[in-house]
């Protein structure tokens, strides 16, 4: 299928990207998130095919093949391994059920921004295979294998926001996410006069998946130090900041600091999402100041690009909120600006962006909205 069949398709799946709105770098703690799925999507046309070949139809990325009944191999194309990871996943979750299929690509979602094009794409494309084959799996199984593609072909090792978020949000929702139990409750994305803007500095340093793992295994000897004395706590979120803080001298300093953010930053999203149900927008703008601040000095994933918009929007009253967004190392800042203000703090930002980096800034004003869904023609 090229894209001028795409109006041959046997199903349309609309997948959107995703924004949190605080609580970072915890859900593989067991913390809790909140995050949204957001209205800028990856559309995808899916068919079947009588033989068992497949063909994938990027737009941006290009067209690759590979035959669905022999086994799967990790691609030195970094993209492809988002499809086959998830394909691989389904084929082992449903057996012989899987026939050839055609399917194009096309993404509204710029890549390495932090707002999950990656996720959009594998839980777009495992949506699509369970709708084509009648596999009947349930969302949380989607989610599970959207997951583990990243780990076992993309070689992230993700907590599970991003594909939960992807396939269960909600237009005018949030999702505050338990990721130790996977309960969920929808809040009210009612932010007043104020409008999400999503800064996307366009750099993308290339640590951000080394250093990802990294913090993952710093946590998890944290966890192992305090579980010692303490083997009631199963996950690092559930741990209590003064807790951490008699580790003080048993942990390495930076391992010390990992844990430090962890707990804290779990307490703040429960806080900020008790905030913003109390209409309290600037209480839970200051919250998001604070994650910056951990995710910058304590947890040490922000860079000089995401600091500067941050530092650049405290002076301005009307902007209430502003951090780093989703893994770090680049990508974007999530910040709440007063509805009148948008267009010039989008101009003064790029300016200054400009000026001391030399690189152009975009701006991406979003809105919750749905999760991935099957649609039978063209809307
Ligand atoms: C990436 C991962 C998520 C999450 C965030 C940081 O987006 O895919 O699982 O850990 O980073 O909060």
């Amino acid at each position: 299928m090229n894209s001028m069949d795409k109006l041959k398709s046997d199903i349309i799946v609309k997948s959107p990207g995703r924004i949190n709105l605080i609580g970072e770098h915890i859900d593989y703690n067991g913390g809790h998130v909140l995050p949204a799925a957001i209205d800028r999507k990856v559309t995808m046309w899916f068919r079947k095919k009588e033989n068992s070949l497949c063909r994938v139809n990027s737009e941006d990325e290009g067209a690759f093949t590979f035959d669905i009944k022999k086994p799967l191999q990790i691609s030195d194309t970094h993209w492809e391994n988002y499809v086959l990871g998830v394909v691989d996943g389904i084929v082992k979750a449903r057996p012989q059920k899987l026939g050839g299929f055609d399917c194009v690509i096309s993404s509204e979602l710029p890549i390495g921004a932090g707002i999950s094009s990656s996720a959009a794409l594998e839980c777009g494309v495992a949506k699509g295979l369970n709708d084509l084959f009648d596999l009947g799996l349930s969302n949380l199984e989607l989610i599970e294998i959207s997951r583990m593609a990243e780990h076992n072909f993309v070689g992230t090792k993700c907590g599970v926001m991003d594909q939960f978020a992807v396939t269960m949000g909600k237009r005018k929702k949030l999702l505050l996410l338990n990721c130790e139990t996977l309960d969920y409750k929808l809040i009210d994305a009612d932010f007043g006069s104020y409008k999400i803007l999503l800064l996307n500095t366009n750099v993308s340093h290339n640590l951000a998946t080394s250093e990802y793992n990294t913090r993952r295994k710093e946590c998890e000897q944290a966890l192992a130090v305090i579980q010692k004395d303490h083997p009631q706590y199963d996950f690092l979120a559930d741990v209590p900041e003064a807790t951490i803080e008699t580790y003080k001298e048993k942990l390495s300093g930076k391992v010390y600091q990992r844990a430090l953010f962890v707990s804290r930053e779990n307490a703040r999203t429960l806080k900020a999402a008790e905030l913003i149900q109390n209409g309290d927008i600037k209480g839970f703008g200051s919250l998001m100041y604070q994650t910056h601040e951990g995710l910058s000095k304590n947890y040490e994933v922000s860079c000089p690009e995401l600091d500067f918009l941050v530092d650049l929007s405290k002076d301005l009253p009307q902007v209430v909120g502003s951090r780093m967004m989703g893994g770090g190392f680049g990508g974007c800042t999530i910040n709440l600006v007063e509805e009148g203000f948008v267009n010039e703090f989008m101009d003064l930002a790029s300016k200054a962006y400009k000026q001391k980096f030399d690189i152009n800034l975009t701006s991406i004003l979003v809105a919750t909205s749905n999760g991935v869904e099957t649609i039978n023609s063209e809307s």
